[in-house]
This record gives C-alpha cells, structure tokens and sequence, in this order.
C-alpha cells in the first residue's frame, strides 16, 4: 500500500477501506508517513468529506494509535459525558457527581482549557491538593470504591490524534465535521464508557457557528459510538452567552458547588439536569426521561451529588472541607464592578469575547504551557433575556492585576442591550439516532 494512492483514492471522491485508513494512520503515528503527505490528505477530507463508516474506521485507528482505558474490572454501566467546549461550561463538576451518587460509574478524563474555553481539570486544580495524575488501578479502584473518579487524560492517549490535530491547526483543516468527529470520538471511546453523553455548542463562543453544522457533528459522533455499541445522545446547546454566570476557574468550582447545593444559576442547572437525565436514562436505571430528572432534582435535594463531590476531593488528596465552606477558596485581590449605561433587554452575550476576558485576566492558557490564576474571572449579574437600567452592575471582574480597562471595553462590548425582549433558549435539540 502507498500513502499517494490513499491520497489519490480520498481526492477523487472514492471510499477508502479499513484497512487504508489503518495504514495511513499508524504509518503516520510511526513517522513513516510524512507531514506533507497527511496535510494534503486532511485538505482532500476537508474538501470531500468522509462517509460514517470511513469516520469510524478514523476513529478507531486514532483510538488503537495509543493507549485504551480497560475498564472490564470495574463493575456495572461505566459513563461519562463531553463537551466540545464552551465559555463558563462547568457541567462535569455537578453531572459527575450526581450521577455517581445513584450508583451508576463515572469514570472520567479531562482535558485543560485552551483559549477562550476552560477545562475541568483546571477548575478542580484550584482546590488546594487535588491530584489529576492517578495510575491505571488506581483510577480503577477509586472508581470500584467510591463510583467516581476525574482524571488528566493520559499522556498516549491517541497520540495518533494529538499529531493529527497540530498538523490540522497549521493547515487550515480544523473544521472538517469528519475530522472533528473522529477526534472527539477516538479519546472518548479510548476512555471505555459505555453510555456517552456530548453536549454539542453551538454558537458566538463554540467551534460550531451554526445548528445546521453542529447537527451534522452530533449525529456523526453519534452514529461513530453507536458502531461501536456505545449507548450514545448528543445535547445541542446555545453558547450565544456564558453558561451559567461565573466565568474563572475557582469562581466556577464554587458555581458548581452552589448547583449541588440547589442554588444554581437556572441554565446551567437546566443544563445539569438534562445531560445527567440522559445519561441515568440510558444506564437503564431508570426507563423514561422524567424518572431521570426526578432522581437528579432528588439526589440534589438530599445534597447527595455534593457530598459525592466532596468524596471524590478527598480520594484524590484534595481539601474536601472547600466543598461544604466554598468561602475557602482564594480571592482575587480586586473586585470590579461593571455598569450598564443603557437601559433595555439583554439580547446576545458574545461568549467568545467573555472567554477571551477572562484569558486576558489570567484565568486562561494561550498556550497549554502558560501557567493560570485560578482567582480570577469574570461573574456576569445580567443574562440574555434580563432586564437592565441604567447603572445596573451588568457583570463583576475578580482581578489580581489592577489596571482593567481593556478587560471593562470588552465585556461592554460584548453586551448587546437594546429594546427587543428575547426569551433565551438553550436546549436546541437532543440527538440519540443518526
Ligand atoms: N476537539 C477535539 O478534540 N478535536 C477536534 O478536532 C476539535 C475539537
């Protein structure tokens, strides 16, 4: 076989095989097959797309590049949830944990933030002590022992996908639905859930702009775990504002931990339940979407997700007593508050350039090297659909640095106030079927 003829094969429009996208990738992985070769083959994918079968074949020939999560030795349904990256987007933290509570497995790993968007793993960084880094059995026992563990991804976790996404982001091809698909999916199904849930953003602050592209996205992850016999729903969400209103790593933690304490803001609380729904739904604990947000709404009333929450802190060497007493938590030196100096409705929050704020703040990465404040961020007072004054505090900003002005113009600037009265909507659809 010659990587030129799969070249050739994929710019002609024609199905490539198993076995070609096999050799392709683990050619590329060993470095026996050449940047320039792979960058002309994803701009032919870019431009000729794949079919499912072909995405799956991708999928899993990144998934088998590297390292595949055994999770047979723990027992019963194992779960676990994605998102492709939202601005203030702290589901992890309250889903993890409610569900764990009932019984089912949550056996998760998390990426760091880039850019604009946060990772869980920089959120649970700011309780003093917490440790991302477990071996294979431990993160197996813990979750055995207590139903939950939250861990980095490992390092050889389809490396094959790691080599493929910096080539992609120096070559224009990022935004393939093919591609994106088959990489969401390798490090998911490496990961060895058998339920998934992804939450698909769409949106100002979202890799996916529109409903129509983000659809295709989520019905291609879907049908790629379904080829693999996972149970598998995609959740369409809005991003055309912040979700929930903190914005900042230890600010969402305590976000979260309100959430589990019953006092979250209303659309990341809607959001919680109905990701966690899905996925104690599809466990089969329980046969109908109702039931499944009965046991959410309960196991919140009960504050058994938050002492679930605190369980796992201390499994892995963290300062539970953050969870119960959140004013624990570190402070920025300087709170800020912002003023609106119009008066009307909120319209539309850019959720891109409040994740770029609160980057700017310091409470994000450029690049994966730069080190983050896990004080700082930005708390939006005012959400799409409110009413606003003139001199209504429309957000606050938690700082260490003392001069703000550019981070003050951009959080104005990313207020669209005006007469319309909007009723903000952030479910969009849930897909379970190709
Ligand atoms: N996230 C990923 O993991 N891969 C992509 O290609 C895009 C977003």
């Amino acid at each position: 076989m010659r990587a030129v003829d799969i070249i050739m094969k994929k710019r002609d429009n024609l199905e490539l095989s198993k076995e070609e996208i096999d050799f392709l990738i683990d050619g590329y992985t060993k470095g026996n097959i050449e940047d320039y070769q792979m960058s002309a083959f994803t701009m032919a994918v870019y431009f000729n797309g794949m079919t499912d079968l072909e995405s799956t074949y991708l999928a899993l020939a990144m998934l088998n590049s590297g390292d595949v999560l055994d999770l047979s030795k723990i027992k019963g349904i194992k779960v676990d949830k994605h998102s492709t990256g939202g601005v203030g987007d702290k589901t992890s933290l309250v889903v993890a944990p409610v569900v764990a509570s009932l019984g089912i497995k949550f056996a998760k790993m998390s990426g760091r933030g880039l850019g604009h968007t946060g990772g869980t793993l920089d959120k649970l960084e700011s309780i003093p002590g917490y440790n991302i880094s477990l071996k294979e059995e431990e993160f197996i026992e813990q979750v055995n022992d207590i139903g939950i563990a939250l861990i980095g991804q490992t390092q050889d976790l389809a490396p094959a996908d790691k080599k493929l996404y910096a080539l992609r982001d120096v070559t224009a091809t990022v935004e393939s639905i093919p591609l994106i698909a088959s990489s969401i999916m390798s490090k998911k199904l490496a990961s060895g859930a058998d339920v998934i849930c992804l939450d698909v953003k769409v949106g100002s602050g979202a890799f996916m702009k529109n409903v129509k592209d983000a659809t295709k996205l989520a019905k291609l992850m879907v049908q790629i775990g379904k080829n693999c016999n996972k149970k598998m729903t995609a959740v369409l969400t809005n991003m055309d504002e912040p979700l929930g209103n903190a914005v900042g790593n230890a600010l969402e933690v305590i976000e979260a931990i309100n959430t589990l304490n019953g006092n979250g803001p209303k659309d990341f609380t809607l959001l919680c339940e109905r990701i966690a729904s899905e996925l104690i739904l599809d466990s089969g604990l329980v046969d109908n979407l109702e039931d499944a947000k009965r046991l959410f709404n309960q196991q919140i009333e009960n504050r058994k997700g938050l002492k679930t929450l605190a369980k796992l802190v201390h499994a892995q060497n963290g300062d539970e007593s953050y969870i119960f007493n959140p004013s624990l938590f570190k402070k920025a030196k300087y709170v800020y508050e912002i003023k609106s100096n119009v008066k009307g409705y909120v319209n539309h929050i850019n959720a891109l350039e409040i994740g770029n704020a609160a980057m700017m703040l310091g409470a994000g990465r450029a690049k994966l090297s730069d080190k983050i404040d896990h004080t700082v961020g930005i708390v939006l007072a005012k959400k799409v659909g409110d009413k606003v004054n003139v001199g209504d505090v429309i957000a606050t900003i938690h700082s260490n640095i003392e001069n703000v002005d550019n981070v003050i113009d951009m959080i104005i600037k990313a207020y669209l106030i005006n007469d319309i009265e909007v009723k903000p909507s952030l479910i969009l659809d849930v897909i379970k079927e190709n």
